[in-house]
Formats: structure tokens, C-alpha cells, sequence
């Protein structure tokens, strides 16, 4: 989505109690400059860091900060702003609005409005990380996304409180831009079901011990993230992870190549999209020990045998139905990345390849950020520079997008 998805977007900043409520200033020029109409909202806390001329210099309009301004809430003007609103976005969100958010207490314009709102709503949490990691607060978030709403960060790094690092730093305004845009983004996938696969599989070798690779599920999740918000009704099937499941999808966890094969087949029978860019481990053991393996002296071997591969078993059971899902493999390759994507494009017979290079590691296993290219049958490629994972999915999915017209 470029700068002009924005454009004309109403947009309610709320802003909270945090010494990080200058950055909110940047949100808000960032956002004029996309071309938002922005309104600002300010808790009682945050005028006393930032002053509300300065949100109401940044964005030409008047700030409320008041419930009781006998002016504004003539029109009901809290109800009003949430309704006038395309997204609500509350930069810094302390961890007070949090709880209160989650509560439903509304005794000043920010809670009012969080609590008036229909449409999405994007939290960019800011506090000390000793607070973010704080069970209360963690629940409060997770509540929160179950009710639908969205967050950006927090991010790691140095505290406002001097010795202090951690989970805590609010979102670089650049980012909450992102997320914005995010939210606000082309509902292009309504009505289609998309199934992905996310993360590594285990290959147990005993109870305790099993084969396996570093995917983190960041790359599949991301995917699964930005198809929920353009519109797609999302199955995602992830393999061990520590991530959280996305609001919208619905999520089958599973361990082994053979589940993430069983339940892929079913999902994907009358799917329009298949995003495979789990990790399947490819070698398993042959015979699984029922009880933990005792050390015994001198070598040792294992017995492997291949895992059967998800997207070449279900190409040729497809060739027997009259329709078949879109299909998106990822390749992960240290060495002749592009040569060998290329192989596996047309091998497993997908409609496009996202070709990583996972050598690198600043990108792919475990990393925020990708880099890649795309490949598709026709010969195309399109290489994409390091962005973040979020990015690179939608990236996917502006392809994908584009092969739901063709066939239609
Ligand atoms: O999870 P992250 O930490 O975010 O990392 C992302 C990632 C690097 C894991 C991801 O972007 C990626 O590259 N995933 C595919 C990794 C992989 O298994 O590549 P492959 O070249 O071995 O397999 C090619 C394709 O066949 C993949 O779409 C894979 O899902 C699929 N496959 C592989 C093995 C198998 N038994 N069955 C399969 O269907």
C-alpha cells in the first residue's frame, strides 16, 4: 500500500500518560503528511507531558482532552469522534489505559472513545519493561487482541529510566505508520479461504529428543496476519511455536510433517490459497522410541527415512479434482538460491516461490526482517530488498491477489 492509502483516512490518535508521548507528535506530522485527517485525543496525563497546541499546531485541528468541555460534548463529542473515526490509534498506551481499555471504564475522552468504537483499533504500548512483562498486563493485552484490536511493539531497547532495558520502548513512529497502513489496507481478499503453514515440524527420535530447524513461525504468522486484514477467511497451521495466535485466524497446531500433512489436506480441499512456508523437516526416524534412549557406549546411529512432502503429495492428488488452491511454496537456500527455487517452482508445481536466502542472518530463520525474491511460472522475478516479514507478506499477497483475477 503506498502513501496514498491514507489519504482522506480519519484517523483518532489517542494519546496516554507517557514520557514517550513526544513520539507522539512524530505519529501525528507522519500521518498529516500521508494525507490522514487527523483529530487527537489527550488522557488527563498526557497534557502534562505534551501540550495539546502542540498535537493541535501538528494537525490543524482542535485537540479534546476534556470530557466535561461544555463546548464539544454538546454533540456528544466523544461518541462522535469514535464514530467519525476509520481507525482509533492510542499512542503511547500506558499500561493503565490498558487495564482501563480492557475494563471498559470511560472517565476521560480516550477511555470514552475506546469504549464508543466500532471500527478497528490499533494500541502502541509503552511503559517500563518490568511493567510490559507483568502478568496483569499481559493478560489485559491478550484480552484486548481477543476482542479484536490491534498492536504495534512494544519494541526492546533502553527505558526512560536510567539502567532500565528491556520490552517496554513504544513503536518507532515509522512503524506505527506501518501499522496503520496495515489496518486501513485493501480488504482485497474478502471471501477467500487461505490456508497457511507456519514454522518448523518436530520429528521426534524418542519422548525428549527430536529433529527439527530454527523456523520461528515469524514469516508464516505474518502472512496469516496481513490475509485476516484484507479481508480472507485465514486457517493457519503451525507448527511448535512461541508465537501468539493472530485474532482472526484460526489456528490448528500441530508437530509432525505427517499432522501438518493431514491437516493441510483437509483444509486446503476447496481453499483458494495454499501459502506453504512452514519448515517441514524433511527426514524423520525411521523407528520413534517409545521411552527415553539411554546413553550407550561408543558411536551411535539413527535411522532416518524422508518425511513424505506436503506440497508434492497434494499436486498429484490434485491432478485428479477439477479445481486446486493457488499455490505459494518458500524456498530456504544457502547456496544457488535462485537456481534451485526455481527447481523446486516447478517440481512441486506451485504458482509462485518466494526464494529466501537463509545463509544470511540478518534474514530468514528467526529474524523481523526478509529479504527474497519471487518467482513465478511465467519466468518472472521480483526481488524484494530486506523489509519487514509483514511487508513481504503483503508483497505475497498483492501477487496472490493478482492470480485470484486471472483465473476468475
Ligand atoms: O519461520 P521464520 O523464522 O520466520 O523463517 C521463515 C522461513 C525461512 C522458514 C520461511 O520463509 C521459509 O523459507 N520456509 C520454507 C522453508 C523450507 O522448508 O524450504 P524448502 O526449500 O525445504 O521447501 C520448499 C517448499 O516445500 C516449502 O514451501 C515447504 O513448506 C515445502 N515442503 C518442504 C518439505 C516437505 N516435506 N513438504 C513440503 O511441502
Amino acid at each position: 500500500m503506498t502513501a496514498d492509502g491514507l489519504k482522506g483516512r480519519a484517523i483518532l490518535l489517542c494519546v496516554s500518560g507517557s514520557i514517550a508521548a513526544y513520539k507522539a507528535c512524530e505519529v501525528a506530522r507522519l500521518l498529516v503528511k500521508a494525507g490522514a485527517r487527523v483529530r487527537v485525543a489527550m488522557t488527563r496525563s498526557a497534557v502534562r507531558f505534551v501540550s495539546p497546541l502542540t498535537f493541535q499546531a501538528l494537525t490543524g485541528a482542535a485537540v479534546s482532552s476534556d470530557l466535561f468541555h461544555s463546548q464539544q460534548e454538546l454533540t456528544a463529542g466523544h461518541i462522535a469522534q469514535a464514530d467519525a473515526a476509520d481507525l482509533i490509534v492510542v499512542a503511547p498506551a500506558t499500561a493503565h489505559l490498558l487495564g482501563a481499555a480492557r475494563l471498559g471504564l470511560a472517565d476521560d475522552v480516550v477511555l470514552a472513545a475506546l469504549l464508543a468504537a466500532r471500527g478497528p483499533v490499533l494500541f502502541a504500548p509503552a511503559m517500563n519493561e518490568r511493567m510490559w512483562a507483568h502478568a496483569a498486563v499481559q493478560e489485559n493485552v491478550r484480552v484486548l487482541r481477543e476482542r479484536g484490536a490491534r498492536f504495534v511493539g512494544p519494541n526492546a531497547g533502553e527505558m526512560a529510566e536510567a539502567g532500565h532495558v528491556g520490552m517496554g520502548r513504544l513503536a518507532e513512529p515509522e512503524e506505527i505508520l506501518a501499522a496503520v497502513r496495515a489496518a486501513l489496507g485493501p480488504r482485497d481478499l474478502t471471501g477467500k479461504k487461505v490456508v497457511i503453514t507456519a514454522g518448523p515440524t518436530r520429528e521426534h527420535l524418542d519422548p525428549v529428543r527430536f529433529l527439527s530447524n530454527p523456523s520461528s513461525g515469524k514469516m508464516g504468522f505474518a502472512i496469516a496476519e496481513a490475509a485476516c486484514d484484507r479481508g480472507a477467511e485465514v486457517v493457519l497451521i503451525s507448527g511448535p511455536v512461541a508465537l501468539t495466535d493472530p485474532p482472526h485466524a484460526r489456528v490448528v497446531r500441530v508437530v509432525t510433517a505427517e499432522e501438518m500433512l493431514a491437516v493441510t489436506r483437509r483444509e486446503a480441499a476447496g481453499a483458494h490459497v495454499l501459502v506453504m512456508a512452514a519448515a517441514v523437516a524433511d527426514q524423520r526416524a525411521e523407528k520413534r522410541a517409545t521411552h527415553k534412549v539411554s546413553k550407550k557406549p561408543g558411536a551411535e546411529t539413527v535411522s532416518l527415512v524422508r518425511t513424505e512432502d506436503i506440497l508434492l503429495t497434494l499436486a498429484a492428488e490434485w491432478e485428479r479434482t477439477p479445481s486446486r488452491p493457488i499455490v505459494v511454496g518458500f524456498a530456504a537456500e544457502t547456496e544457488r538460491v535462485i537456481e534451485r527455487a526455481k527447481e523446486k517452482l516447478s517440481r512441486k508445481r506451485m504458482d509462485l516461490i518466494v526464494a529466501n536466502d537463509v545463509s544470511r542472518n540478518d534474514a530468514g530463520f528467526g529474524t523481523e526482517e526478509n529479504a527474497a525474491t519471487i518467482l513465478d511460472q511465467g519466468g518472472g522475478a521480483e526481488e524484494i530488498s530486506r523489509v519487514k516479514k509483514r511487508v513481504l507478506a503483503d508483497r505475497v499477497l498483492d501477487r496472490v491477489v493478482l492470480l485470484i483475477a486471472k483465473r476468475a
